[in-house]
């Protein structure tokens, strides 16, 4: 049998002079790294080179393999209901899994749903959730099938799953290599594959505040990840949407639990309940359980039954006040007229700098750092009424916060016309929320 050695420096510098990773030299680097026998700097420069020269389908797909092999897959195949999950690639004001998994476990599905922290300008489930005081996401195997079995529902960290995945994860976020399609996949269906679900719906983000700026990619990206999920055997949909705009009226940790708490009392945001809702009839397609309308758990407090029960499970206090920056800072509206655009990436620079995210490996976030919208597209605006309050617990964080907000939005003249939830950005660009679904 050849006996393949290899180190670091050749690795990246195949990558980086634009050559092909074989499959032995994506398994050692891999599983070198995982074990720390490849450095983070050097894991580093492969990740820049990734980013710089891409990776085909059959590395990312080894690539991806490598990262399921590097920690344990769950098995729900015993749990006497059908498992579904979904992953978003990343945006502005998502918080649809909170209240998607509860709706979903709600109408009889069970949701193992691994979740991440801040990527980039955009929020993480698990940075959000424990804005919810004592909740934990580190919830032992145990406990996860405990409360599938229960409840329906668990969102933890990936723990055990994919530890490649957290490890490159975490470095990517500090060191510009987020942006990439075939980081991206991989990441996403590494930990989705090793956790057990039986079926897959991701929600693949077009638009400004995505990680990939064009509709070819995104949509290449969804087609990549489908592609994944069905050689692993795990039936799978990708949903193209719209991140040209924020999703819903709050972006940042705390404050998109709470918009997400009055989604799942039967309010909130238009599009934040269209896009849970049409994901979540996706899951129940995907999990072959018809019969029951996903619309109506919001409505009859059965999803909110189910989002209290998760939380008191995973140690979150239901009755606690949700944590709010302590200094806050309005932006008034220059002009009255329409609200037009409000650009996505922008929006998530702002709350990133306000202190919701990261710019080092395991800082802390701030849970009540954000900022609510006022007046969305298409409302109408008076002049001088805040258009957003900034919230952060560090003020000197605010100047730099109102700079990434410079030109990020329009007031516009075209009269103001209510603009029904499949609609959402402003005239003269009205684009769907729901742009296409991708499966094969
Ligand atoms: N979600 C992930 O899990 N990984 C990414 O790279 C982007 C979104």
């Amino acid at each position: 049998m050849t006996q393949f050695t290899f180190d670091a420096p050749t690795v990246i510098r195949v990558k980086r002079d634009g050559g092909r990773l074989s499959d032995e030299a994506v398994d050692w680097v891999i599983d070198s790294y995982t074990h720390g026998r490849v450095a983070d700097e050097q894991m580093s420069a492969l990740l820049m080179a990734i980013f710089l020269r891409g990776m085909d389908r059959g590395e990312i797909s080894r690539w991806t393999s490598a990262m399921i092999a590097s920690g344990e897959r769950l098995d729900f195949s015993d749990l006497g209901r059908p498992t579904v999950d979904k992953h978003s690639t990343g945006g502005v004001g998502d918080k649809i899994t909170i209240p998607l998994v509860p709706v979903v476990a709600a109408c009889g599905a069970a949701v193992p749903q691994a979740a991440g922290r801040g990527l980039g300008h955009t929020g993480g489930t698990l940075d959000k959730l424990e804005s919810i005081p004592g909740f934990t996401a580190e919830i032992s195997k145990a406990q996860v099938r405990q409360q599938l079995s229960e409840i329906g529902a668990a969102i933890f960290a990936a723990g055990e799953l994919a530890p490649a995945d957290r490890k490159i994860y975490a470095l990517r976020d500090v060191t510009g290599t987020v942006e990439s399609l075939p980081l991206i996949a991989s990441s996403v269906m590494s930990k989705k594959l090793a956790e057990g679900a039986d079926a897959l719906v991701l929600d693949v983000k077009v638009g400004r505040g995505a990680f990939l700026k064009t509709e070819a990619e995104s949509r290449e990206l969804a087609a990549t990840m489908v592609e994944l999920g069905l050689a692993h055997g795990v039936p799978t949909v990708a949903v193209l949407t719209d991140m040209d705009i924020p999703l819903g009226r709050t972006v940042g940790n705390a404050l998109e639990v709470a918009e997400s708490l009055e989604v799942l009392a039967g309010g909130g945001p238009d599009d934040v309940v269209e896009l849970t809702v049409r994901l979540a009839r996706e899951m129940l397609a995907l999990a072959g359980i018809d019969g029951r309308d996903p619309a109506q758990t919001l409505h009859d407090g059965t999803a909110m039954d189910h989002f209290r029960a998760l939380v008191t499970a995973q140690g979150g206090d239901v009755h606690a006040q949700l944590p709010i920056g302590a200094h806050s800072e309005t932006v008034p509206a220059p002009r009255g007229g329409t609200m037009g655009d409000i650009d996505a990436l922008a929006m998530g620079l702002a709350v990133w700098r306000l202190g919701a995210g990261r710019a080092a490996p395991g800082q802390p976030v701030q849970f009540g750092a954000g900022i609510r919208i006022h007046r969305r597209p298409g409302e109408p605006v008076s002049a001088g009424e805040p258009l957003f309050t900034l919230y952060t617990d560090t003020p000197e964080r605010i100047p730099a916060a109102m700079g990434e907000l410079d030109g990020a939005f329009s007031v516009v003249d075209v009269p103001p016309k209510s603009l029904p939830g499949s609609l959402r950005s402003c005239p003269p660009n009205p684009r769907p929320l729901i742009i296409d679904r991708i499966s094969r």
